[in-house]
C-alpha cells in the first residue's frame, strides 16, 4: 500500500511533462485505481497539487516553475547533496542552506512536507537532456571564450568572477545561458544578492583618478577593489569623490555577439557538468 501511494504522488509532475512516462505510469495505475478507495486518491492528488502550488510561490523564482532550474539548480532527475530522503528536504525548506542565497522559508511544517513531497517526486522524473557538446564547450571556455581569465575551475584560472568549479550544481540552464549572453541581467539585484561579493564599482578619486573594478571588500573607511587586469587597489574612502555601486551591471562582457548560438549552447552544456 505504501509503495502504491508513492507511485501515485509521482504521477502528477510526470504527467504534465513527459508523455512517455505518463503512459507507463497510467498502466501501473489501472490496477491501483481499483484497489485504492477513491478518497485516498483524491487526498493524495490534492496534496501533490498543493505541493506544486506552494513550490511555485516559494521556490520557483529561483528553481524555475516545475523545478527546471534558474538562479538555483534544476531539481529534476537528480540526487541531492544534502537530502538523502524526503524528510531531509523538509528540513532543508525550513532551515534554508547556510552560506547560500537560499534562506529558510517561513511556512508551516505541514506545508513544508507538501513541498518536500513534490520536490522528491521531481527528483525522480527524468531530467531534461541538456543540449550541446560539453567537450567543445570546455575548449571554448579556455580558448576563444577567454573565460579562464576571470574564472577558476578546479584551481585553474583567475578569480575575478565567481569560482565555477561546481556551478552546475548551483545554477540551472536558463541562468547559465543568461550569464553568458547578458551578464548584467542575471545578477540578482541589491546588496544582499548572491553576487554581492562581485559588485562592480566605479570610483572617482579626489586626485582625478578614475577606476572601475570589482569590489573585494568595503567598510566605513576603506574600499578594496580589483580591476579587470587583476590589479588590486586599497582606497581610503575620504579620498574618494564619487563612488557608484553598479548593481545589476557586470564587468563580464556579454558574449551574445562574439560567440555564436551553438558555441554558447556548448559552453552552457559544459558548465552543467561542473559539479
Ligand atoms: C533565493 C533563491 C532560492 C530560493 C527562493 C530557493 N532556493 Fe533552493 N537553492 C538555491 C540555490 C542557489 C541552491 C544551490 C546551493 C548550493 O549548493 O550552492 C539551492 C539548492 C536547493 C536544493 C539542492 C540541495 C542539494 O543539497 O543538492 C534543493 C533541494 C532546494 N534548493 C530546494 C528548494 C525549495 C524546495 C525551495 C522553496 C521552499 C527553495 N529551494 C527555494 C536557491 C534558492
Ligand atoms: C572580465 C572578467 C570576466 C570574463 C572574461 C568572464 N566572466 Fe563570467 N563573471 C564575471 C563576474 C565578475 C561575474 C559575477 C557576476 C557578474 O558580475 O556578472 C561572472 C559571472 C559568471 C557566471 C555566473 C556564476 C554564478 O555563480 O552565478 C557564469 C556562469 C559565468 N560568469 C560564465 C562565464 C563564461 C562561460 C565566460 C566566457 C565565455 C565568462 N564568464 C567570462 C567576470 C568575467
Amino acid at each position: 500500500m505504501y509503495l502504491q501511494l508513492k507511485l501515485l504522488t509521482m504521477k502528477t509532475p510526470s504527467t504534465s511533462k513527459f508523455s512517455i512516462g505518463s503512459i507507463k505510469y497510467s498502466l501501473y495505475l489501472i490496477p491501483l485505481l481499483i484497489l485504492i478507495p477513491t478518497e485516498v486518491i483524491s487526498a493524495q492528488q490534492s496534496t501533490s497539487a498543493q505541493g506544486e502550488e506552494l513550490f511555485t510561490s516559494y521556490c520557483a523564482r529561483c528553481h524555475g516553475v516545475g523545478g527546471t532550474g534558474g538562479e538555483g539548480p534544476s531539481l529534476q532527475g537528480r540526487q541531492f547533496v544534502r537530502a538523502k530522503e524526503e524528510s531531509d528536504l523538509v528540513r532543508l525548506v525550513l532551515t534554508g542552506i547556510s552560506g547560500t542565497v537560499m534562506s529558510r522559508t517561513w511556512i508551516a511544517l505541514d506545508e513544508a512536507r507538501q513541498i518536500a513531497s513534490y520536490v522528491w517526486a521531481l527528483a525522480r522524473v527524468d531530467d531534461q537532456l541538456v543540449e550541446g557538446n560539453p567537450s567543445s564547450g570546455s575548449e571554448i571556455f579556455s580558448s576563444i571564450g577567454g573565460c579562464a581569465n576571470c574564472h577558476i575551475i578546479n584551481g585553474q584560472g583567475v578569480g575575478i568572477g565567481p569560482d565555477l568549479s561546481n556551478v552546475g550544481a548551483r545554477r540551472g540552464v536558463p541562468f547559465l545561458r543568461e550569464s553568458v549572453v547578458a551578464p548584467g541581467t542575471s545578477i540578482p539585484r541589491g546588496e544582499r544578492g548572491s553576487h554581492s561579493n562581485f559588485l562592480a564599482v566605479r570610483v572617482e578619486m579626489s586626485d582625478g583618478r578614475k577606476l572601475r573594478g570589482m569590489r573585494i571588500n568595503e567598510d566605513a573607511f576603506i574600499l578594496n577593489l580589483r580591476d579587470t587586469e587583476g590589479r588590486y587597489y586599497m582606497l581610503q574612502k575620504d579620498k574618494i569623490d564619487k563612488l557608484t555601486r553598479e548593481f545589476g551591471e557586470s564587468i563580464m562582457p556579454g558574449y551574445g555577439s562574439t560567440l555564436n548560438s551553438e558555441q554558447i549552447t556548448d559552453l552552457v552544456a559544459y558548465m552543467t557538468t561542473l559539479r
